[in-house]
């Protein structure tokens, strides 16, 4: 069935361009024209400027530790004895692979894809060394206590109260089956929003947008879908845009869903739904670029290919102008980010709720053409680095203070339990040797490798939200 992908969710807005500003933006401010000038010229023809410009040219020792590569010692279990050829007729045959375990919920390595809540990540609890830790995989909770609930979700920072907010799936119902054949899901509840100054320590600032409990023709009535949510400004309107995938319960409506509000912690209007172009719409994401632009990112063609087109200035529509990019590659769950002018694409396959490998893909153009590179994920094990770490891509977090470093951000979903999915954040860096593209394509130049790096725990270097 073309709505096999009910599966997970991605994507990815790019918050601002603000964040971006350059080296010079800062010191303009600070030192005026004609100094600027001089330390410009200082800082491209001598070395050591100091300060704090001397550790930005020097982000990559910073960054070093993050890029150590770690490996990561899931072992596949020995089998449990022969069994005749009458008893594994009768009964399912116990998974063979890691990816067979992973999905089964009773395996009895679970606790390795899904440790239980007394490893959970708990901002509440100071454990000295354990302040500020990522533990891709753990339950992640927030300054309630409560695990956090932002599934398919995506980050935009506000640069005025320096914030980051973190919107992404509520999930927190029972799990079920609509009908036979359907996938696992969980009623819509609505998009949770979360604020945090330092990434870790997120304050839940409630769903945003609410789902709809009686109203069966509404967009977002419990018993459709609404994943992979992400917000963006816009700087002209003044108000915060949330993009999503809406769907009904087969994957037949293949929407993009649009609402609105004057606060990024909402409450968020819902406008309506629409197929972008007149083209079926799963997995999607946005990205706003430097200029101001935003895009939208989906997949279509029944998960065959991505399309990709700007938004109107207010955000609230596509315009007509629209590419199709990765034709007959069938990926999903987009997470678009930028580096030094250049665009970069993480996605991943599509197997429904089970991981698959991710790929790379970079563009000159954000409408294309873009190239296929390769698996990003760098350390653990081959099974690690082939399941993009048993999870699937969501958003790609620019670090401001950390020029070419970036926080990868996927979800371990749990079809047994969706509400139970994981976060899995890494460390994303952009540099370093080229990458030999997939595909031979005469006259592009060679990329700057895109490696996510695996750490069982991790956290990010100091000084990392300088600017
Ligand atoms: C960090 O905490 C763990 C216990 O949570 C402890 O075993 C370990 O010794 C601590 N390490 C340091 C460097 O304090
Ligand atoms: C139900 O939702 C539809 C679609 O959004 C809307 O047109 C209609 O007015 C709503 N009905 C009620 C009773 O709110
Ligand atoms: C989804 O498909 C199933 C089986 O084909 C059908 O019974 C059900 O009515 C459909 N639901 C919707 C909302 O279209």
């Amino acid at each position: 069935m073309r709505m096999r992908n009910k599966y997970r969710k991605p994507t990815t807005f790019r918050c601002n361009a603000g964040s971006r500003c350059s080296l010079s933006a800062v010191v303009w401010g600070l030192v005026g024209c004609v100094l600027m000038l001089h330390l410009y010229y200082l800082i491209h023809h001598h070395d050591g400027v100091g300060g704090e410009i001397q550790m930005r040219l020097n982000h990559p020792l910073l960054t070093r530790d993050l890029q150590e590569v770690e490996e990561e010692g899931f072992q596949i279990p020995p089998p449990k004895g022969k069994r005749s050829p009458r008893a594994a007729k009768r009964r399912p045959k116990r998974p063979t692979t890691l990816i067979e375990e992973f999905l089964d919920e009773s395996s009895p390595l679970r606790y390795l894809f899904f440790p239980d809540q007394r490893t959970a990540i708990n901002p509440l609890k100071e454990a000295e060394n354990d302040s500020l830790c990522f533990y891709p995989g753990r339950m992640w909770l927030d300054t309630n206590g409560k695990p956090i609930q932002a599934h398919g979700g995506g980050i935009l920072y506000v640069k005025r109260p320096g914030m980051y907010y973190w919107y992404g799936e509520n999930k927190d119902g029972p799990t079920y089956h609509a009908h036979k054949k359907g996938a696992a899901r969980v009623d819509i509840i609505g998009v949770s929003c979360y604020s945090s100054k330092d990434l870790w320590t997120w304050k839940n600032e409630g769903v945003v947008l609410m789902g709809e409990e009686t109203n069966e023709t509404h967009d977002l009535y419990k018993l459709n879908v609404l994943e992979r949510p992400k917000v963006i400004y816009n700087d002209k309107t003044g108000k915060y845009v949330m993009w999503m995938h809406i769907d009904d319960a087969n994957y037949t409506k293949a929407s993009v869903g649009i609402a609105i509000s004057g606060s990024p912690t909402g409450p968020f209007e819902y406008l309506y739904s629409k197929r972008p172009h007149g083209f079926d719409s799963r997995d999607m994401t946005i990205f706003k670029d430097d200029d101001g632009v935003a895009y939208l990112i989906y997949s279509s063609e029944d998960n065959s290919e991505l399309h990709i087109g700007p938004l109107t200035e207010d955000y609230l529509d596509v315009t007509p102008v629209m590419r199709r990019i990765l034709i007959g590659r069938h990926r999903e769950a987009p997470a678009i980010f930028k580096h030094q002018g250049t665009y970069y694409m993480i996605t991943s396959g599509c197997t429904g709720w089970a991981p698959n490998e991710a790929l790379t893909h970079a563009a000159d153009y954000i409408m294309g053409p873009w190239e296929t590179l390769g698996n990003p994920c760098i350390g653990g094990n081959k099974i690690v680095r082939h399941t993009t770490f048993f999870a699937q891509s969501t958003f790609v977090v620019p670090l401001p203070g950390l020029p070419g470093s970036f926080i990868f951000m996927a979800d371990r979903w749990n079809p047994a339990e969706l509400g139970d999915s994981r976060y899995v954040w890494l460390p994303l860096t952009v540099g370093g040797a080229a990458d030999q593209p997939l595909e031979y394509n005469f006259g592009f130049p060679l990329w700057s490798r895109v490696s996510i790096y695996w750490h069982q725990r991790w956290k990010l270097p100091d000084g990392w939200s300088r600017k």
